[in-house]
């Protein structure tokens, strides 16, 4: 069947690709009973415009338990005004494609007013890690990010829910949800998926110019440039300003460059041996974030010890 022409009507199966469930009660009926019959259920949130990164954290989930919930879901209230949720790549029939050879069981596609019922008034505020970065550059992004996630994890109430390296901020923030409100759900990250020129796959690639796709490689070069200096021994100081140089001139305008906590996303202790490198900036109209956590470090390469 072609897929443009395949049901997207509540539960009606879609043989490939699981069965598409647009209401929650019907989608905490199904897990719970596939929980009930001792099965482990996986969860996947995604917002659609799916892509091989997204499709990484589906084959993990697979392997890890017996059924997978993917959710798409484009989410309002993580954009801003200024923000792209008005064209954000909306491909169900692709998405729905690409998910077919993975055996997942279930597509849970609501509508907006299914998560967010008319009058709806109520929100997750997340500080700590959802304080810097994005959340400092995208006020209530994390907010809109933490209210779908725990809406969405009552929606699909699974063992498990994966999330991907890619948006390292982000998985710190919903394990920290997680954690506060004591969610019984075990959050999995998994590691980033790139391009052979390094650039991590995002849904907004798509929106790069044919000028402006090769030096989004940048972003993944200045996270090179972190890793080497690290490895010598560099102080955070000198790595983040160093980061700063292949963005420059690939002409990427800097948001951010950092190298911080990878669990608190706060500035490094001068005797710490765990970081992360975080990098975010823009290419004509387009946003992009990357980011790699760093190896630890031996106590003998603190801060500038090896490096003149
Ligand atoms: P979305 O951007 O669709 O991403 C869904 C999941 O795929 C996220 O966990 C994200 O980190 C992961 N992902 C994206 N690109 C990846 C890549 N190149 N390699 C590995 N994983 C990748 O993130 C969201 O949606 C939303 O904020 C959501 C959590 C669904 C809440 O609305």
């Amino acid at each position: 069947m072609h897929p443009s022409t395949r049901p997207a009507a509540p539960d009606r199966g879609i043989r490939a690709a699981g069965v598409v469930v647009t209401t929650a009660a019907r989608m905490r009926q199904l897990v719970a009973a596939a929980r009930a019959a001792g099965r482990r259920v996986g969860f996947v949130p995604t917002m659609g415009a799916l892509h091989a990164g997204h499709a990484s954290l589906v084959s993990r989930a697979v392997s890890e338990c017996d059924d997978v919930a993917v959710s798409i879901f484009v989410n309002p209230t993580q954009f801003g005004p200024q923000e792209d949720f008005a064209r954000y790549p909306r491909t169900l029939a692709a998405d729905l494609e690409l998910l077919a050879p993975h055996g997942v069981r279930w597509v849970y596609a609501p509508e907006v007013a299914e998560v967010y019922p008319p009058g709806d008034a109520t929100r997750i505020v997340v500080g700590g890690p959802a304080a810097r970065f994005e959340g400092e550059r995208r006020p209530g992004h994390f907010d809109g990010v933490a209210t779908v996630v725990c809406r969405l994890f009552l929606a699909v109430p699974a063992d498990a829910a994966y999330f991907g390296a890619k948006d390292w901020q982000q998985t710190l923030v919903v394990k920290r949800m997680t954690r506060d409100l004591g969610l019984p759900i075990e959050i999995v990250v998994c590691p980033t998926v790139r391009e052979p020129d390094g650039l991590a796959l995002s849904s907004r690639n798509a929106y790069l110019s044919a000028v402006e796709r090769p030096r989004a490689a940048a972003l993944r070069a200045a996270l090179a440039v972190a890793e080497t200096l690290w490895a010598a021994g560099a102080a955070p100081a000198a790595i983040e300003v160093a980061m700063r140089e292949p963005l420059l001139s690939h002409g990427v305008e800097i948001d951010y460059a950092a190298i911080v906590h990878p669990d608190t996303l706060e500035p490094l202790a001068e005797t710490a041996r765990r970081a992360v490198a975080l990098v975010a900036g823009r290419l004509g109209a387009t946003r992009l974030i990357d980011n790699v956590e760093l190896p630890v470090r031996e106590p003998g390469l603190v801060h500038g010890a090896a490096v003149v």
